[in-house]
């Protein structure tokens, strides 16, 4: 048995020796230690020895199972620590490597000229104020003088959602809640999604955006309307702009007038973009009408004001020369992206 147990040891030590992985080293312990080992199997046998042998090959034994388990642990130690070090090496960040571009999103036309819309008035001392797109019929249509049965109010071309609240037409709502809640000097715009039931093509569709501009206060006259609207095209366009002001009728403005702008593309002398005609429609306004104003409390006799509403879409395909209102709303990157 001693001889037995001398070899046993010589071959486990040099299993241990040989091991050059965790799970090698592991089957070798195994295969020595285990229930179904080899010194397992060579201990059973002791007591087949004499009462002198037994101790003897008992103590041998032990010494070679603490042989073993000091190279067996000195040996997983060894290999655990080669182990960390090749995924230390094979995971190392090379930041010398190429990195992975993330697309940036782009601002939208509309919110650009939006933006700078915002800007110059802001800096002409307006603020910004919104009302609701779900709109009472009172705040659309009464109150801005356009009562029951007017032409405006005609079920065609709005969407109702009941006898009383449409999705408004116009942003001039904003004017009756904003008048109803400040008093005089009241200067804001309010830009915002406007509805209407039309069909869609190159120039019109049934979702739109406006911008209502309102000023209140003593002495207001249709001077400040004209000097205003001027300061704001030209910041927008350029000085060479030019401002034609045409008689024109809305119930809420006395007098009225519509406001074309002489045409980019050919300066006014017709072309096919402004159809021939030399000028480009781009706003209604006009001078609060009296009784507007005593609608939403403020004497006009002591009071008046101007107001104007101009469509976004209208001033944006003109600044940067679109001929399709649609191109706005279909999201394609091939046409959104040359706004980065
Ligand atoms: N609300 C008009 C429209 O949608 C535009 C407009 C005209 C607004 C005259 C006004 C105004 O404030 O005074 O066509």
């Amino acid at each position: 048995m001693r001889e037995q147990l001398n070899e046993l040891k010589q071959s486990a030590l040099s299993a241990i020796e040989n091991a050059d992985d965790i799970k090698t080293l592991e089957e070798a312990r195994v295969a020595f230690l285990g229930k179904k080992g080899s010194l397992t199997a060579v201990l059973k046998q002791m007591g087949t020895l004499s009462a002198e042998e037994r101790p003897v090959m008992g103590a041998l034994a032990n010494e070679i199972r603490e042989a073993f388990e000091g190279g067996y642990s000195a040996k997983i130690e060894t290999l655990k620590n080669a182990e960390l070090f090749a995924r230390i090496e094979s995971e190392k960040l090379d930041v010398t490597l190429p990195g992975v571009r993330r697309r940036m999103g782009t601002r939208h036309p509309l919110n650009i000229v939006l933006d700078e819309l915002k800007g110059i008035f802001t800096s002409m001392g307006y603020t910004m104020v919104y009302g609701p797109e779900v709109e009472e019929t009172k705040y659309v249509f009464d109150l801005l003088n356009t009562f029951e049965g007017h032409p405006a109010r005609d079920e065609q071309d709005t969407f109702y959602v009941d006898d009383s609240t449409v999705l408004r037409t116009q942003t001039s709502s904003v004017q009756i809640r904003t008048m109803m809640e400040r008093k005089p000097p009241i200067a804001v715009i309010s830009p915002g999604r406007v509805y209407r039931c039309d069909e869609a093509d190159s120039t019109h569709s049934p979702i739109f955006h406006q911008c209502e501009g309102l000023f209140v206060d003593k002495g207001v006259t249709f001077a400040d309307l004209k000097g205003t609207l001027e300061t704001f095209f030209k910041r927008l366009y350029g000085d060479s702009v030019k401002l034609r002001f045409r008689p024109h009728h809305f119930p809420y403005t006395e007098p009225s007038a519509e406001v074309d702008l002489s045409c980019f593309k050919c300066g006014g002398g017709g072309c096919s973009f402004c159809k021939g005609e030399g000028w480009i429609e781009m706003l209604g306004c006009g001078m609060v009408h009296p009784q507007v104003l005593r609608n939403c409390g403020i004497d006009p006799d002591e009071y008046s004001g101007f107001a104007f509403g101009v469509g976004i879409e209208r001033i944006t395909l003109m600044r940067y020369e679109i001929d399709d209102m649609r191109l706005l709303y279909e999201n394609d990157m091939r046409f959104l992206r040359q706004f980065a």
